[in-house]
């Protein structure tokens, strides 16, 4: 079901004892109950997590995982044990991934396939660079990147993923993409979906933007008709900033 969504993206910030202080100051900041609110901190954070939120709505997501369930695999973790603590969501393809870790559409598609076979869901992000833009290849490369990720799945497990797109330009740059340009890209990638699954499927995933949103931009966004909520970097390490992005809507 199409949900409002604001997820905190943490990265590779803050230590245990900095992330529990952040979480607590979330916690009590009286979140705005109408969206669903996820925090996404690093893999180390995630076990002492799941007992802070015990009574709280807020949501447990990891920021990457390993496709497969176990093994020789040094340095990863798997989707059943993200599960053993708690953790509901797993950002996959963020761009940083992409870039950094050399991650394509098809190796994320594997991932994908994994969390949603473990009953977790996927925050597929997708998102050009700043060249794909200035080249007018952005559509295509969005709808590569959707397709390539995605639609290996049937519908009842597409449903269960959420979509982000992040501009890579915008990531951490302060540049945010203007609503027309965000709510451009976030119709085409429900057209794309509804071409391959029908208009039922698409209108019922909930896509996020993501790239520099803050309070101070965040309603315009939020207010496009095919923008469902943010996928929040440095605003989400504040416990203020958060609150008043779930307030946003
Ligand atoms: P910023 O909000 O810091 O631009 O980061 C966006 C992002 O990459 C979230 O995943």
């Amino acid at each position: 079901m199409r949900q409002k969504i604001i997820a905190g993206n943490w990265k590779m910030n803050l230590d245990l004892d900095q992330g529990k202080e952040l979480l607590i100051k979330i916690i009590d900041s009286d979140l705005n109950s109408n969206c669903v609110t996820i925090v996404a901190p690093p893999y180390i954070h995630l076990n002492s997590f799941k007992m802070l939120l015990s009574h709280t709505n807020i949501a447990l997501a990891a920021q990457n995982c390993h496709q497969q369930d176990s093994g020789a695999y040094t340095g990863e973790i798997s989707v059943e044990m993200l599960k053993s603590v708690g953790v509901e969501y797993v950002i996959l393809g963020h761009s940083e991934r992409r870039e950094y870790f050399q991650e394509d559409s098809i190796a994320i598609s594997f991932k994908v396939k994994n969390v949603i076979n473990h009953g977790l869901r996927p925050i597929y992000c997708c998102g050009e660079t700043l060249a794909e833009r200035q080249e007018g290849e952005h559509f295509i490369t969005i709808e590569t990147q959707i397709k390539q990720g995605l639609f290996h799945l049937n519908e009842m497990e597409l449903l269960n993923c959420v979509i982000a797109y992040e501009p890579v330009w915008a990531i951490g740059t302060g540049e945010t993409a203007s609503p027309e340009q965000a709510q451009e890209i976030h119709k085409f990638i429900r057209n794309t979906i509804a071409k391959e699954y029908g208009g039922m499927v698409a209108n019922n995933i909930s896509i996020l933007y993501g790239g520099s949103v803050k309070p101070a931009n965040a309603k315009e966004l939020f207010t496009c008709p095919d923008i469902d909520g943010g996928l929040i970097g440095g605003a989400a390490l504040d416990a203020d900033n958060f609150k008043a992005l779930t307030d946003s809507f």
